[in-house]
């Protein structure tokens, strides 16, 4: 539908269509799942090759606290996971990411219930594939965890 309205529109038109793209909201619930706007699950979230930059807005819709049921997104490769994860959990003050993680592409801050929070990062960075996105809270990795794909 939007390729096919390029071919008919401006230039100009065309890539602010695509620039609106180039952003995903998640919500993080008391559940301890990711899920979309609609609350739908998310094992997925495609990055189009054409941004730049891409931005996950985080939303946590639960009323739990951040010490409680606490939510982030982190993204690593694959095999990375596991590594940061557990790296991650002993560092409760740094939002439970390692500080100067080198594994670490990017994070957002650590989120509680009502709150949200933001993570931006540049697509070539991810541009191999391989790479994932999770939340490093304590436990959580196992079940908010999905696939980023730049297509
Ligand atoms: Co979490």
């Amino acid at each position: 539908m939007l390729k096919k309205l390029c071919v008919i529109a401006s230039v100009s038109l065309c890539s602010a269509a695509f620039a609106a793209d180039c952003s995903f909201d998640l919500k993080g619930t008391d559940k301890m799942t990711y899920t979309d706007a609609k609350g739908a699950a998310v094992p997925k979230i495609v990055v189009p090759a054409s941004c730049k930059t891409f931005k996950i807005n985080l939303g946590h819709v639960g009323k739990m606290p951040v010490t409680g049921m606490g939510h982030n997104v982190v993204i690593t490769k694959s095999g990375d996971v596991a590594g940061v994860a557990t790296d991650g959990a002993k560092n409760k003050k740094t939002d439970y990411v390692k500080p100067n993680d080198p594994r670490v592409i990017a994070h957002s801050k650590m989120i509680g219930g009502g709150q949200s929070t933001s993570v931006e990062f540049p697509v070539a960075k991810i541009k191999g594939g391989g790479y994932k996105f999770f939340c490093s809270f304590p436990a959580h990795s196992g079940r908010m965890i999905g696939d980023l794909v730049v297509q």
